[in-house]
C-alpha cells in the first residue's frame, strides 16, 4: 500500500470502528460479531504503528488505556459543576412548583430524567472531537482525566451528524452497570482486595485509577444529560440531548416531558417501582425546567440552579420477623452473625438473610429472637437490618447473647481491641478456617490447582489434606478412593499440582493467605524482598520500612511467621520444590534510573515500543508535564503548547537520538 492508500484505509477503519462501537455500546444494536470487530481493530493497530505520522489520539485504538501514571491536573471549569437541591415527598415538590409558578408567568414543561447513581463528569468537545473530561471535584475545579474516560466506548470520541457546535461541553454521569460490579467485586474477593460497597463508589474509585489500561478492564459507562455551551442547538433541554442523541452520545430513552406536577409525580411513582428492573443503580428523579430562555429567567443561587430539583427516592423497606440467629466462621477466623429471616420480596428479590456484622451492631439494634425487624437495601448490595418494631414485640422475645465459643471448633472466641469482630483462635485446627486456607491456596491468583470447594471438602474429610503443605503429598490411590474421582480425573488433579510447583513466588506468598497480603501486596514484598527467607527474618521495623507496606500488614507478617505450624508448613513447601523466591527479570535494566518522563510527538518507532524502552530501563511515564517531570522525550510535531510549558518549569528536554544513547 502507498501512503495515500494507506491514509485511506486507516481513516476507513477509525470511522467503521467508531461506528460499531456506537451501536454496540450506545444503540445496544451490533451489526458484526465482536470476532469481525476484533479483526478491523487488529488491522487498523497494525497500520497505525507502521505508520506513526498517521497517529490521532482520537483513533478508537487509543481506547485500551496505557500504562502511563496519570498525574491528575486540576482544570477549573468553565461554567461551575453545581449540584441540585433534594426533596424527599411529593409536598416539597409541589412547593417546588409553586416557586416556579410565581416566578414565570408563562407556560412550562418539565423534562422529568432519572437520576443516575455514579460519578459527575464534564466532557468538552472541539471541532466534534473529544478533547477533555473534568471531574466535578470542588464545583469549580476538577481532575483531568481524560485518558480514562477515554476507555468508556459508549464516550464517541468522533461526533458524527449535523448542528454539532464548533465548542461545546456535555455532562453526565459515569456508572457501573451492576452485572459488571458483581463480576469485578467477585474477582476483588479472589486476589483478597476489598471489595466495593456499591456501584457508584466502584464508578468514581475507578474513575481516578492512576493507570488507564486498569480503568479499560472496569467497563464503566456513561449517560450524558445536560448540554452547555455558547451556541446549542436548540432552545429546548431535551431536544438539545435528542440531538446529541444523534451525534453518538448515550442518552436515557427514559426521560419524559410533564405538563403540570401531577405528570412528574406520576413519573416518580412508576420509577419508584420500577427502579429495580433497571440494569444500573438511580437513586431519584430530576426535574429541570425544559425551556432554556425559562431556566435562565430562573437562573441560580450560589449553590444549585432555581430551574430544576431531584427526589431522591427512599430506600425500600420491608418488615419480617428474625428467626433466628447462626454464626459464620470464615478463613480468617472472624466469626460473622448472620440473621434468619422469614422470607420476604424486597427490590425484586427474596431475601432470607442479612449480615449482622458484629456484636456491636446486635447490641445496637438491642433486637430479640422472634422481633419484627425492618429491611432495607440501601446503596450496598446485602440487605440489612435497620430497626426492631418494639410495638410488635412478642412477650417471650428471647435476647441475643453472642456466643463465646466457636460455633465449629468450640474455642473460646477472642476480640482484639482495635476490632469490632470476634475471632477464633484455632488456626491450625478449626475445620472451616483450616478448609478457607487451603481454598485460597488453591485459588486462580495462588497456586492455580484446578479443585473446587467439594474437591476441597473431600480431601479434608477424609483426612488426607489437613493443611497445604499436605497437597504435595497426596497419591494417586489416595485421590481415586474418593467419591467421584476416576482414574482421569485423579491424574488431571496430580498434574495439576505438579504444575503449581512453578508457580511464581509472588502468587505463592499471596495464596499462604496471611491476613492483610492481597495480591498487590505480594507482588510489592516479593519485589523487594525476594525471598520467603527475607520475609521471615525481616524485623516489625524493616517491614514497615518497605515501599506501599504499612503497619497492619507488617504486623501480619510478624504473627504469621511466629507461629511454628506455618514456618512448618513453609519448610514442607520448599522441600516439595515449590517457588519460594522471586526469579528476576533478567531483561530489566537500570539506566534510567526511575527517572520521570513525558512524551509527545511521533518517533521513527511506535509510541509503544518508546514506552516500553523506557520501562524495561526502569524510568518511569507520566500523562503531563508538571515540575515532577525529570525529562520531556520530544519526537516530532510536539504541540507548541506543551513545549512551552516544558521551557517554562526548565525541564530538560531530549529528542529520540539523545534518548537512544541513553538507554543504549
Ligand atoms: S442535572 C445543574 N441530571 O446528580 C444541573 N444531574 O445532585 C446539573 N445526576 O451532580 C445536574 N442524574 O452528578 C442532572 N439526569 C440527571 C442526573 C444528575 C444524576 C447527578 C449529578 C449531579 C447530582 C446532583
Amino acid at each position: 500500500m502507498n501512503k495515500k492508500t494507506t491514509k485511506k484505509r486507516i481513516a476507513f477503519l477509525r470511522q467503521e470502528l467508531d461506528g460499531h462501537n456506537k451501536r454496540y455500546y450506545v444503540e445496544n444494536k451490533p451489526i458484526i460479531s465482536d470476532k469481525e470487530f476484533d479483526f478491523l481493530m487488529k488491522e487498523l493497530e497494525e497500520l497505525e504503528k507502521e505508520n506513526p505520522d498517521f497517529y490521532d489520539p482520537n483513533s478508537p485504538t487509543q481506547r485500551v488505556g496505557n500504562d502511563i501514571n496519570n498525574a491528575f491536573e486540576q482544570v477549573v471549569h468553565k461554567y461551575p459543576m453545581l449540584s441540585l437541591g433534594n426533596t424527599y415527598s411529593a409536598e416539597e415538590l409541589i412547593n417546588f412548583d409553586s416557586r416556579i409558578r410565581k416566578s414565570i408567568e408563562s407556560e412550562f414543561t418539565y423534562s422529568c430524567e432519572l437520576k443516575f447513581d455514579g460519578a459527575s463528569i464534564s466532557l468538552f468537545y472541539k471541532d466534534g472531537k473529544f478533547q477533555r473530561a473534568v471531574t466535578r471535584g470542588d464545583g469549580t475545579k476538577g481532575d483531568d482525566v481524560t485518558q480514562n474516560v477515554m476507555t468508556i466506548k459508549s464516550i464517541p470520541l468522533n461526533l458524527t451528524g449535523k448542528n454539532i457546535p464548533v465548542e461545546f461541553e456535555i455532562r453526565g454521569e459515569i456508572f457501573m452497570p451492576h452485572k459488571v460490579f458483581e463480576d469485578l467485586n467477585k474477582q476483588r474477593q479472589e486476589i483478597g482486595e476489598q471489595a466495593f460497597a456499591n456501584p457508584r463508589n466502584s464508578a468514581s474509585g475507578s474513575l481516578k485509577l492512576l493507570n488507564s489500561s486498569e480503568v479499560a478492564k472496569r467497563k464503566l459507562d456513561c449517560f450524558l444529560y445536560y448540554l452547555l455551551g455558547e451556541k446549542l442547538p436548540t432552545l429546548s433541554h431535551s431536544q438539545n440531548l435528542a440531538t446529541a442523541k444523534s451525534w453518538g452520545f448515550k442518552i436515557s430513552e427514559h426521560i419524559k416531558i410533564a405538563k403540570n406536577i401531577d405528570e412528574v409525580l406520576e413519573y416518580i411513582n412508576f420509577w419508584d417501582k420500577e427502579r429495580h428492573k433497571l440494569e444500573y443503580d438511580i437513586d431519584g428523579i430530576v426535574i429541570k425546567i425544559d425551556s432554556i430562555s425559562q431556566q435562565d429567567e430562573l437562573g441560580f443561587t450560589a449553590k444549585t440552579p432555581r430551574w430544576a430539583i431531584s427526589y431522591k427516592f427512599k430506600a425500600e423497606q420491608v418488615e419480617t420477623t428474625l428467626q433466628s440467629i447462626t454464626y459464620q466462621v470464615g478463613r480468617t477466623g472472624a466469626v460473622t452473625p448472620v440473621a434468619n429471616l422469614k422470607p420476604v420480596l424486597l427490590a425484586g428479590t427474596t431475601v432470607k438473610r442479612a449480615s449482622l456484622h458484629n456484636q456491636d451492631q446486635i447490641k445496637l439494634l438491642d433486637i430479640r429472637i422472634g422481633d419484627t425487624v425492618f429491611v432495607e437495601k440501601g446503596g450496598e448490595i446485602i440487605p440489612k437490618i435497620v430497626g426492631v418494631n418494639i410495638d410488635k414485640r412478642p412477650e417471650n422475645a428471647e435476647k441475643v447473647t453472642f456466643i463465646a465459643e466457636c460455633p465449629e471448633c468450640g474455642s473460646k472466641l477472642e476480640k482484639h481491641d482495635d476490632e469490632a469482630a470476634h475471632y477464633c483462635p484455632n488456626e491450625s485446627n478449626c475445620p472451616p478456617q483450616l478448609k478457607g486456607k487451603i481454598e485460597h491456596f488453591i485459588s486462580r491468583n495462588a497456586l492455580n490447582i484446578n479443585a473446587g470447594e467439594a474437591t476441597v471438602k473431600a480431601l479434608f474429610d477424609a483426612g488426607f489434606v489437613k493443611n497445604i503443605a499436605d497437597l504435595y503429598k497426596l497419591t494417586f490411590e489416595q485421590i481415586i478412593s474418593l467419591d467421584g474421582f476416576k482414574e482421569k480425573s485423579a491424574q488431571n488433579l496430580l498434574a495439576s499440582i505438579a504444575d503449581s510447583k512453578q508457580i511464581p513466588f509472588e502468587n505463592l506468598l499471596f495464596g499462604l493467605g496471611i491476613r492483610h497480603v492481597g495480591l498487590t501486596s505480594a507482588k510489592k514484598i516479593a519485589k523487594q524482598l525476594k525471598t520467603i527467607e527475607n520475609i521471615q527474618k525481616a524485623s516489625l521495623e524493616q517491614l514497615t520500612e518497605l515501599e506501599d507496606v504499612g503497619a497492619v500488614v507488617a504486623k501480619s507478617i510478624i504473627t504469621f511467621f511466629s507461629d511454628d505450624q506455618n514456618v512448618e508448613i513453609i519448610q514442607t513447601l520448599k522441600q516439595s520444590g515449590l517457588q519460594l523466591e522471586r526469579i528476576e527479570n533478567k531483561e530489566f535494566k537500570n539506566k534510567l534510573n526511575e527517572k520521570k518522563f513525558v512524551i509527545s510527538g511521533t518517533f521513527s518507532i511506535s509510541r509503544d515500543e518508546i514506552k516500553k524502552l523506557i520501562e524495561s530501563n526502569n524510568g518511569k511515564l507520566a500523562a503531563s508535564i508538571s515540575n515532577k517531570t525529570d525529562l520531556f522525550l520530544c519526537g516530532e510535531n510536539v504541540g507548541p503548547a506543551k513545549l512551552e510549558k516544558a521551557r517554562k518549569l526548565n525541564i530538560p528536554i531530549i529528542y529520540e537520538a539523545d534518548f537512544m544513547k541513553l538507554i543504549e
